[in-house]
């Protein structure tokens, strides 16, 4: 008998957050971002669900290849670029395109340029004030020359990324960055692509050929603003059950650490999902969780397979009940606020433990 947690995948709900990004932009191409496992959700589920996208975008060259074998024809791109000369065979082969953003990355292609069989598309990342991955604006003219000499290189593209589409306010806000991209890259021709999810959302007057939402496709928002408003719906459920019930009278401890002590008689719930699942340690007592429908609170400290909420208003409800952790009727991000995290790192931390179902 598995354990009963399972993270079910909406492949409707992935569709319909595809078009929801294609409303928003509706005269850009989309690169649906499937990195980490599709923020968890799984590769094969994201294919499917993002079947009308125009291109998957990733970093991870195995998956990759697993995209390619699993028939995904239409293009991938290659967020961080080649690691070693070995990617650029591997781009070579599975038709992949790259990103450039740094000066090894230059010499690596120039150096490997004899062994590709077809010129590869790339990306210019530019850096406009993230100062993680990117050519600085001043060196972009000079990379998309020495870009254009070679002939192992065929369509260059641009691209830069935001770090704070959603706040105006930020002292980096994205008016400015996406100013400082469009000074870097006058002259030069090529397809763009600056908007995350916080950019397709809050920045439609700043038009690309091409869009790269993540978190918004799986029904997550990238703001503190309420998914729901924006009509994003959960693609993953992560469910379970009860497996047994605890009476508690006042006094009583309950867990790792006795965090939490009974000041009256107390029913407790013990639910089949722990941290080795991916369920945050750190969840605050009072995060809600869904037990047959009804929002109770988290109590006690969240161990390693269990964890524990406080079901004294439910009398009726009794060991196999139905558990929601995050997804339908509970959004994730509420889960993520309290646990002072974000819905990104609770997707992408559910473990290969977890059971998945694909709904369909
Ligand atoms: C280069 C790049 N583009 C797009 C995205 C998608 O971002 P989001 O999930 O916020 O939409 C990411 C994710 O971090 C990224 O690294």
């Amino acid at each position: 008998m598995p354990r009963p947690l399972v993270a079910t995948i909406d492949l409707a709900a992935l569709q319909a957050n595809l078009a929801l990004a294609r409303k928003a932009q509706p005269t850009s191409k989309i690169w649906a971002v499937v990195k980490a496992n599709a923020y968890g959700h799984g590769l094969e589920s994201a294919m499917k669900g993002f079947a009308d996208a125009d291109g998957l975008s990733l970093l991870e060259w195995d998956a990759a290849i697993r995209l390619r074998e699993a028939g995904w024809t239409k293009p991938i791109l290659m967020l961080e670029g080649a690691f070693d000369a070995a990617d650029l065979k591997i781009a070579d082969q599975y038709g992949l395109q790259i990103v450039v953003h740094h000066d090894e990355q230059l010499i690596m292609l120039k150096d490997n340029a004899s062994s590709l069989s077809a010129p590869l598309d790339v990306h210019i990342k530019i850096n406009t004030g993230m100062n993680r991955l990117g050519f600085t604006v001043d060196r972009v003219q000079s990379v998309y020359a020495a870009l254009r000499a070679l002939s192992c290189v065929g369509k260059i593209s641009f691209m830069t990324h935001f770090a704070n589409a959603e706040n105006n306010q930020a002292v980096l806000n994205a008016a400015k960055q996406y100013q400082l991209f469009s000074s870097a890259i006058k002259g030069l021709d090529g397809e763009i692509s600056v908007a995350n999810s916080a950019g397709v959302l809050f920045h439609k007057e700043m038009k690309a050929d091409w869009i790269r939402p993540g978190v918004m496709l799986y029904g997550a928002s990238p703001s503190s603003d309420d998914a729901v408003a924006f009509g994003l719906l959960p693609a993953m459920t992560l469910q379970s059950r009860i497996i047994a019930i605890q009476n508690l009278q006042a006094g009583d401890c309950i867990g790792y650490g006795s965090v939490f002590k009974a000041d009256k008689p107390t029913r407790v719930g013990v639910i089949a999902c722990g941290y080795a699942d991916g369920y945050p340690r750190h969840a605050r007592a009072g995060t809600p969780v869904l037990v047959d429908g009804h929002r109770v609170p988290l109590i006690g400290r969240v161990s390693m397979d269990m964890l524990t909420v406080d079901i004294s208003a439910l009398s009726h409800v009794q060991v196999g009940a139905q558990v929601i952790l995050w997804g339908e009727g509970l959004p994730i991000d509420e889960v993520a606020a309290a646990s002072d995290t974000i819905a990104y790192e609770l997707m992408c931390a559910i473990t290969p433990r977890v059971v998945r179902a694909v709904k369909k």
